[in-house]
């Protein structure tokens, strides 16, 4: 075909340069290229046994779509806008290296339902690199976890001194969150993995094509079951997207707590020297910028998953053009979500309690105040009761300017009709954090630490299979 007549016999003019430029979406659908050669040689291999073209024009097919993966891989692959998009242009340089039997490959096909294979051949993978980035960052976690098990420090609720809690417990919340970030990818990659092919334009097609075939050639667990929906739906990327987003939400509040931890207010945590960066006029600063990015990305990656929900809004079905600007979002915030895993993973390996400013900052804070309470109740006052008489010790440290273990025995007997030898044990830090046992709670640090490990693996080896199931490296060889 000349480059002129792009669109076949239907066009008297060739494009408008303009058009040309914001028509193409070949500067960012490059990266499908694997996912397409590989739809086409799954695609082909089922025309061929289907009747549909001939075993020689098969092996022409497969071996020309081959050096042309080649050629990508190496970068020698010269991406042409007048081809507009990844489909256009492996199918054109395709039709350059064999001639007229490229001319077969698009038979009962359409870029609709093509692209549409491709985002979710590349979105499945994505989807479990994701999951593996998110097990390394819950395992440097529970490392870290595992370093401040035995290291008590403040709890907060309001960003205000709560209850004594261990380093290793505040560490697992985070595990907890990552872990369920992990599952909902799991849960969107089923949805994801299911083929649109055969779908064609919008109206599926006449040839008696085997839509299972491609399928199961590809690895996928199902194939859709509405022509009109398999072009026209973009849920699978929402999905992702919103998960990623959340995930990010997740990444953003550990940052948060660094940034704080780091500073001299609270200087809980010391991040590694090739974390941190310095400031080009004062010389003491160490700044903890790598949790301020990822804390910030955020934004991008809540506005990647807001532009995603706009183009879908109000588009009636089934294939509008306005799809192809999916991709930029998507590969935008699965590219962003990926770095930022990795990038904290890495830091967090290597981050480090400060013990004595942990345990130093539960002084100030009258944190056994709940304990104290406690005890009344357990003495059979009325936790309202017990709470008023609580609070009243605590008035009385504010306006004596005393914690509340430097509380003489004559003022705590006085204050709450108990004798100081029972009263007192209940004001321990150590004795409060020991004694909350229950399933969850902090004494249950090193239990916890071993599930969330053992959890852990039971992930790694879900998406080891799933890794096997979608591998591609029989259809084409991966890059090196
Ligand atoms: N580049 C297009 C996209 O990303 C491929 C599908 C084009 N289909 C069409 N009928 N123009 O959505």
């Amino acid at each position: 075909m000349t480059e002129k007549k792009l669109w076949g016999g239907r066009f008297t003019e060739s494009t408008d340069a303009l058009v040309e430029e914001l028509n193409a979406s070949i500067g960012f659908d490059k990266k499908l290229y694997r996912q397409d050669i590989a739809g086409s040689i799954a695609h082909a291999r089922m025309l061929s046994s289907c009747g549909l073209i001939s075993n020689d024009d098969l092996g022409a097919i497969e071996k020309g779509l081959r050096e042309v993966a080649q050629e990508m891989d190496g970068g020698a692959f010269e991406w042409r806008i007048d081809r507009e998009d990844i489909h256009m242009n492996v199918e054109a340089a395709l039709r350059e290296k064999i001639g007229a039997a490229a001319g077969r490959l698009h038979t009962a096909r359409s870029r609709n339902d093509q692209v549409a294979l491709d985002i979710r051949l590349w979105l499945r993978q994505r989807t479990l690199e994701t999951v593996d980035a998110i097990a390394d960052l819950q395992e440097a976690l529970i490392g870290l976890a595992e370093r401040g098990k035995d290291f008590l420090m403040p709890g907060y609720t309001h960003l205000q001194r709560a209850q004594p809690v261990n380093a290793g417990h505040h560490m697992l919340a985070y595990v907890e969150m990552l872990e369920r970030d992990a599952q909902r990818l799991l849960d969107g990659f089923t949805r994801t993995n299911i083929c649109p092919l055969g779908s064609g334009a919008l109206a599926g097609t006449p040839f008696p094509i085997d839509r299972e075939q491609v399928a199961r050639t590809l690895g996928f667990d199902g194939i859709t079951h509405n022509s009109m929906d398999g072009v026209s739906d973009r849920d699978f990327a929402v999905e992702f997207l919103a998960t990623a987003a959340l995930c990010q939400v997740h990444l953003s509040r550990l940052s948060e707590e660094l940034v704080l931890w780091t500073s001299q207010e609270f200087g809980f945590i010391v991040l590694p020297d090739s974390f941190c960066t310095g400031s080009s006029i004062m010389p003491q600063k160490k700044n903890p910028d790598i949790p301020e990015l990822v804390r910030g990305k955020t934004g991008r990656m809540v506005g990647d998953l807001v532009a995603l929900l706009t183009v879908m809004k109000g588009l009636p079905l089934a294939y509008n053009k306005d799809m192809q600007e999916d991709k930029e979002p998507l590969f935008d915030g699965a590219e962003t979500l990926l770095r930022c895993l990795e990038v904290t993973s890495r830091m967090m390996t290597k981050a480090e309690w400060k013990p004595d400013q942990l345990r130093g900052a539960l002084n100030g804070g009258y944190l056994t105040a709940t304990d104290l309470a406690d005890f009344l109740v357990e003495n059979g006052m009325p936790f309202r009761d017990a709470h008023e008489v609580s609070g009243t010790v605590v008035a009385f440290c504010v306006e004596h300017g005393k914690e509340l273990d430097e509380l003489t025995d004559d003022e705590l007997e006085r204050l709450t009709g108990y004798p100081a030898t029972d009263v007192r044990p209940s004001l321990d830090p150590v004795r409060s954090v020991a004694r909350r046992t229950q399933h969850g709670a902090p004494a249950q640090v090193h239990s916890a630490i071993d599930s969330a490990r053992k959890r852990l693996t039971v992930l790694r080896a879900a998406t080891v299979e799933k890794h096997n199931q979608i591998d591609l490296s029989h259809l084409l060889i991966p890059a090196e």
